[in-house]
């Protein structure tokens, strides 16, 4: 991507989104930890503790977003399945973990500390974070197969965050895509989209190495 379509407002911003993190997205796909996970090697604690990172993660943005929902993106966008922290719950449980007692790698806070700083600056930043969780569930199902066929996990907890969505994915995950090419974003807003994006994702590594303490 050439640097003037970051300020380009013709190209779609789930475009920008997309073409500005691939090659995060195959950094992401590179790195050790997510390796171990789509090989179902991974060592059960470092999986539940990568687990708890989910939950931080989700629950904060959750809750930023749940404080925020009056702004007019955050209410197109937001839907209740965003909240939903059920599934990351019952896998927590089924290794006798409490959800509330997750515990955050230096990695995880420093994103749910950016995570607030951009609700209290530009809410409709706090899309950009969201777009990155929404947009693993294209590539997770696969792993929920090959962590449950790894960590010989049942169907019903121990991974089912990976299939949150069920069926309901693709539905899911074109809704998103629509509802934010609808919206009209300042060149600020979206710069500030792109940027909470590839922090995410490169907090995603950083959580691979420090759960792997690389
Ligand atoms: C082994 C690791 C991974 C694999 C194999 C994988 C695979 C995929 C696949 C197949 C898609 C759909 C591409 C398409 O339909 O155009 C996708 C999309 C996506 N993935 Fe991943 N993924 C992986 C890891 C991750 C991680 C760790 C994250 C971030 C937490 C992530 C975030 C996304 C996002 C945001 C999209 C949507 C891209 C877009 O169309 O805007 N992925 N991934």
């Amino acid at each position: 991507m050439n640097s003037s379509q970051s300020t380009e407002s013709s190209t779609s911003i789930m475009d920008l989104l997309r073409e500005s993190t691939k090659d995060l997205h195959s950094s992401a796909e590179g790195n050790q930890f997510q390796h171990l996970l789509g090989s179902g090697k991974v060592e059960k604690d470092d999986y539940c503790r990568y687990l708890q990172q989910l939950y931080v993660l989700h629950k904060t943005l959750g809750e930023l977003l749940q404080e925020r929902k009056a702004h007019p993106a955050l209410h197109k966008i937001v839907q209740d399945y965003h909240f939903d922290l059920t599934c990351l719950k019952n896998d927590l449980g089924f290794f006798n973990q409490t959800a509330e007692a997750s515990q955050a790698v230096p990695a995880t806070s420093e994103l749910t500390s950016a995570m607030s700083r951009t609700a209290a600056h530009s809410p409709a930043g706090l899309l950009g974070y969201l777009y990155v969780l929404e947009g693993s569930t294209n590539g997770a199902k696969f792993l929920a197969k090959a962590l449950r066929a790894g960590l010989n996990l049942p169907e019903t907890a121990g991974a089912s965050y990976f299939d949150r969505y069920g069926d309901k994915q693709r539905e899911r995950w074109m809704k998103f895509k629509e509802d934010m090419n609808e919206l009209e974003f300042s060149d600020e807003e979206r710069a500030e989209l792109v940027a909470n994006a590839k922090e995410t994702f490169h907090t995603f590594s950083k959580i691979g190495n420090q759960l792997l303490n690389k």
